[in-house]
């Protein structure tokens, strides 16, 4: 009897954490472009390239495959806190950028977004 009881707290306390984790994030705040800039210098250029263009070390942001109609910007917020598997390209990994707040997410994200538009990407 007393395991029965147990389990039922066990499972309870499962789905509460189930469910916290299913929680829709808070969504980004607006990102501003320029301040965007210097996030993007700091922790993306050695991979991602000047203008997001690519580099040797990794692919251009700006290309089709992150579009705004392909890749919405909580997609690409998901892919700086928790990094990405190697899918799409032949350069590993990327490993999650560590000590960015939710504002300069959304900075980097509204920089990436300026380059792509100037591209003709999206918009
Ligand atoms: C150590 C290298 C490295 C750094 C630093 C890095 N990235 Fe990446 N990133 C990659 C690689 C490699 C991929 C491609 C993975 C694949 O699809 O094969 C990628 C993919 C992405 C993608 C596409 C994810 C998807 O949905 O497929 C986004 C968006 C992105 N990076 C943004 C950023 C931003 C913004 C920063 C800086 C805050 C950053 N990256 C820093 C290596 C890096």
């Amino acid at each position: 009897m007393r395991s029965a009881v147990a389990l039922v707290v066990v499972v309870a306390a499962l789905a509460a954490v189930l469910a916290a984790c299913g929680a829709d994030p808070a969504p980004l705040p607006p990102g501003d472009a320029d301040r965007g800039a210097d996030v993007f210098a700091t922790n993306c250029i050695a991979c991602h390239g000047p203008d997001a263009a690519g580099s040797p070390n990794g692919p251009p942001l700006v290309h089709e495959l992150y579009a705004p109609e392909v890749a919405s910007d909580e997609q690409l917020a998901d892919s700086v806190r928790h990094g990405v598997p190697e899918r799409h390209w032949e350069f590993g990994r990327m490993p999650r950028v560590a000590g960015l707040d939710e504002q300069q997410i959304a900075d980097v994200i509204a920089y990436v977004r300026a380059r792509q538009a100037e591209a003709g990407l999206g918009g």
